[in-house]
């Protein structure tokens, strides 16, 4: 389905019947990051997979920020016509923007799924390197970024044909749209003090050879936040939902159910 919202046309996957959850991929991805979560949930929840905006087949628009890509999301909900509380699934920069949600929309929030992400905003350093890598993007393409991404991304023992449709992907992911979310990336919030307002449900994932956002990372924000777990999925990189979809699977609705 298509919905357009202040000046963008999204791309959204809407599935099922039943309590809502929300999915919100990371970057430089699409929603078909969450392919295996629909397929094993479509039968008992109502989806909600957006392509972020400037990404997959979503437009840009303007250039956002981490408040731009929440507002987004809330607008989608509002036009999809989901009124009560969703479960919030995001990974890496998803979850930046989940916890922006949190803080601009929290009555639309029932539960949050934090999946391979992290709380602290750039050091200085790093979101310089963001705004080189941006406009190396704009002149050369997606590909510098797929390159670099494929590396990190994946379990040293994934099976290559994953990366590979990864690389794919990545590398055909809309390059204005990459540059303007390595910008929102570079200039986004310290979201670690937001930790310890979270009340609501709160999951967290990560791979266990994830390098990206690695356990450590994940196992401070589920001390900083009250009631959360952690689950470690094992023989996973920093893509979770692709590299074991069944243990994310089974994780996820797990927790739905409690
Ligand atoms: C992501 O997976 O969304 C990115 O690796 C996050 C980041 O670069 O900080």
């Amino acid at each position: 389905m298509k919905y357009d919202v202040a000046g963008a046309s999204f791309n959204v996957q809407i599935e099922g019947a039943g309590d809502p959850v929300l999915f919100v991929h990371g970057f430089p991805l699409s929603g078909k990051l969450w392919e295996h979560q629909v397929a094993a949930m479509r039968g008992s929840h109502r989806l909600i997979v957006p392509d972020l905006r400037g990404l997959g087949q979503s437009t840009l628009g303007s250039a956002p920020d981490m408040a731009r890509y929440a507002d987004d999301l809330a607008a989608i909900l509002d036009q999809v016509k989901i009124n009560g509380a969703v479960t919030l699934v995001g990974l890496s920069m998803g979850g930046y923007v989940a916890f922006e949600f949190f803080r601009r929309h929290p009555k639309r929030l029932k539960a949050l799924v934090l999946a391979d992400t992290r709380a602290d905003a750039d050091p200085p350093a790093k979101s310089a390197e963001r705004e080189t890598l941006a406009q190396k993007v704009l002149k050369e393409g997606s590909k510098v970024v797929a390159d670099g991404m494929a590396k990190v991304l994946f379990h040293p023992e994934c099976d290559p044909a994953l990366k590979k449709e990864w690389h794919t992907i990545m590398a055909a992911s809309p390059s204005e749209g990459v540059a303007a979310a390595l910008r929102a990336m570079g200039k986004r919030a310290d979201s670690t003090p937001t930790l310890k307002t979270i009340k609501l449900p709160t999951c967290i994932i990560v791979g266990d050879k994830d390098v990206i956002t690695p356990p450590e990372v994940a196992k401070a924000m589920h001390e900083a936040i009250p009631n959360s777990k952690l689950q470690v999925i094992p023989k996973s990189g920093h893509m979770t939902p692709v590299e074991q979809p069944g243990a994310f699977n089974k994780v996820l609705k797990e927790f739905l159910k409690s």
